[in-house]
């Protein structure tokens, strides 16, 4: 009998501002995609590795971090990535994995270099360093607006916002357009979703697009 040939890995990415819904939306995709048979890992940016736990907890509870200048943080969150991605997302991926990741590079395109404001080229190219050759084959953003954003920070925030939390108005508006903008120039790899309808809803529109890239 032929030996039946493994699917291919896939990196789906979710982004969207705080308070999006991008981690139950990956709770219910995981589970969805488990349930065809297909193996399903979840990860976090910036975090996934013991490094990058590390970087996560310098760049967004150091107590000093409001004194961070914006080319070390993103400096540290490719560096997150990259670890990310040499020990976990790489393989995963030739063991045929689908990778469902919270955030991935757009979130330095849009964070540091549309809201904060850093120069756009050396922005591309840490992230393409940070990333080699492994790109999301599908990135869903989450669009809500600005205040239902900062509704939510505020209602889920158990303790003090962290130092990200504490950015304001104007730059969760930023980050938004910036997603969107980023959205319209690559239709091929982005779907935006409107992240203010039922979670059902949201899913169901997650699925269709990922059942797509999977079949
Ligand atoms: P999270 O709380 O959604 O996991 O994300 C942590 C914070 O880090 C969030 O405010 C977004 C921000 N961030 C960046 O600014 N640049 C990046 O490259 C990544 C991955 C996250």
């Amino acid at each position: 009998m032929p030996l039946k040939q493994k699917p291919a890995g896939k990196l789906i990415s979710f982004e969207g501002s705080e308070g999006s819904g991008k981690s139950t939306q990956i709770a219910l995709l995981a589970e969805h995609i488990q349930l065809l048979g297909r193996d399903t890992l979840v990860t976090r940016e910036p975090g996934g590795t013991e490094i990058g736990e590390q970087i996560r907890n310098i760049i967004v509870h150091n107590s000093k971090g409001d004194e961070m200048s914006a080319e070390t943080e993103l400096l540290l969150f490719a560096a997150a990535r990259a670890q990310l991605v040499r020990e976990i997302i790489a393989p995963a991926l030739v063991a045929g994995t689908v990778v469902l990741s919270d955030r991935f590079l757009d979130s330095t395109t849009v964070y540091q270099g549309v809201a904060r404001n850093l120069a756009m080229d050396p922005v591309q190219m840490i992230n393409a360093f940070a990333v080699g050759n492994v790109m999301p084959a599908l990135t869903i953003i989450l669009d809500v607006p600005t205040e239902v954003s900062i509704a939510r920070i505020r209602r889920r925030a158990s303790d003090l916002p962290d130092r990200m939390e504490r950015e304001s108005v104007s730059f969760y508006e930023k980050v938004r357009e910036g997603y969107l903008v980023l959205a319209k120039s690559m239709p091929e790899r982005f779907l935006v979703i409107d992240g203010t309808q039922d979670e059902a809803t949201v899913a169901k529109q997650v699925w269709a697009a990922v059942q797509k890239l999977l079949a």
